[in-house]
């Protein structure tokens, strides 16, 4: 099929190069001409495990090619996907100016267009938005109807360091749809995955998308609720709590061989950031407030989560005294391991407070480049040496299989605060104070 991925975003690019190497004749587009010269060179503009060796083998094929002239691109197309940004304001309140200002462009093409066309919507939406939004906006500009051309949702459920292997074997797809020729694109489109296919209503696949990543957030705020409550119990450990927990049968085979992935979330650490969790939460929270069915449940998840890095700095302070001149490094800047994006990092929320409290400050990380206004370090030998503490915040490979009991020896004072529980930690082998979160001490 001709496929017109609009928004070449992290969503947008991932999909386009996915969808090609499936076999698609893909354009991706973007208002911003750098991207565009980014993508014709085979260069993503972010970081993301096997995306820029399968744009090279697509470029190099054809299947994908990269445009700034959207009614150019969509001439010919058999599926327009919108994949453009929906920024959400502090409130929650989601920015759909963009979604708005697609859709109208592609109403534009549709006026004219008498070749059978699927407009699908990618980016995460709210529910009723593609029923009262985007559709009347495609219906007014085109002078047509929904069943003159199709119109779906199709939410996208990518993790970031693992979107391309997440795109081609999906948990599940979720079609959106209310018209026959969109059922008939959307089921092509995908032809050939092997895993379950739900086909719904608009709202249902926009509710889909927000209760999958709520969900999640859920689980988090609970395990730092329950972390923080073992924190303050002499001989407690949410780490063996959760162990405990996650051997139940609904989330253990019974024969204890296969772990639900999804206990990974039920682990005290350092709260959710990235640029959907907080992001998502944060707009289902709002949107059910409009909808008067204000959710107690999304508020006290946000809530924790909030509150979860100043527990954290006060943990640190009780360990270090007043930290004002005190030399911490910081193990991990992205929001998570194996991706350079730092949105809403909780590692960028602690530099934050213990710069706030006159820390000196030193950062590593292997893939964020920025400094943050802290001493950059360019190994955790560097990070370690003379700091009074060093804080593991992403479970980083290389923080886990590194020898702190090395590292520990150059350190000021031995002090190493385990934020995502990675040191499997030993007092008989390991000669530095150990604290983690979960834990009493
Ligand atoms: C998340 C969802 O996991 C994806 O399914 C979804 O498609 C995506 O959002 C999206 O909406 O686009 P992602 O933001 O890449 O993916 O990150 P996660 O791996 O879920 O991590 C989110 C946050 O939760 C991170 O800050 C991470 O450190 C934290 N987290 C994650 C934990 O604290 N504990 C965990 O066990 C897992």
């Amino acid at each position: 099929m001709k496929v017109c991925v609009i928004g070449s975003g992290y969503v947008g690019l991932v999909t386009g190069a996915c969808l090609a190497s499936m076999g698609h004749d893909v354009v991706c587009v973007d208002k911003d001409p750098s991207k565009v010269d980014a993508m014709l060179n085979a260069k993503p503009h972010f970081y993301e495990p096997k995306l820029e060796e399968l744009l090279k083998s697509c470029v190099k094929d054809g299947s994908l090619t990269a445009s700034s002239d959207l009614q150019e691109a969509l001439k010919g197309s058999d599926i327009s996907m919108i994949a453009v940004g929906t920024p959400s304001a502090d409130d929650g309140s989601v920015d759909l100016s963009f979604v708005k200002a697609v859709a109208e462009e592609i109403g534009t093409f549709l006026k004219t267009n008498d070749d059978p066309h699927t407009v699908v919507v990618k980016s995460t939406v709210v529910p009723t938005t593609t029923q009262d939004v985007v559709k009347p906006i495609l219906e007014k500009t085109s002078g047509k109807s929904v069943g003159d051309f199709g119109l779906g949702v199709n939410p996208e459920f990518l993790r970031e360091g693992s979107a391309v292997s997440d795109f081609m074997t999906p948990d599940r797809i979720v079609l959106g749809y209310e018209d026959e020729t969109a059922q008939q694109a959307l089921k092509s489109l995908y032809e050939g995955f092997d895993c379950p296919i739900i086909e719904t209503s608009y709202a249902n696949a926009e509710l889909i998308k927000y209760t999958t990543n709520s969900l999640l957030a859920t689980m988090i705020s609970f395990s730092n609720d329950i972390a923080y409550l073992a924190e303050q119990i002499e001989g407690a450990d949410e780490g063996m709590v959760m162990q405990g927990v996650h051997a139940d049968r609904r989330l253990t085979s019974i024969t204890g061989d296969s772990k639900a992935e999804i206990t990974t979330y039920l682990k005290g650490g350092l709260g959710f950031g990235g640029s959907c969790l907080p992001k998502d939460v944060k707009a289902l929270n709002y949107f059910a407030k409009t909808q008067k069915a204000e959710s107690e449940m999304l508020n006290a998840v946000l809530n924790v989560n909030a509150k979860r890095m100043q527990q954290v700095a006060a943990n640190i302070e009780r360990i270090l005294g007043n930290v004002k001149g005190k030399t911490i490094g910081i193990a991990g800047l992205a929001f998570k391991a194996g991706t350079d994006d730092v949105r809403e990092s909780s590692a960028l929320k602690l530099i934050e407070i213990l710069k706030a409290k006159g820390a000196t400050l030193k950062v590593h990380d292997g893939l964020v480049k920025d400094d943050f206004g802290c001493e950059r370090c360019d190994d955790l030998k560097a990070l370690a040496k003379d700091s009074d503490m060093v804080v593991i915040t992403t479970p980083e490979a290389d923080y886990k299989n590194a020898d702190w009991n090395a590292l520990a020896k150059s350190m000021n004072t031995p002090n190493i605060y385990d934020g995502r529980g990675v040191i499997a930690y030993d007092e008989a082998e390991h000669s530095f104070h150990y604290f983690t979160v979960g834990k009493a001490f």
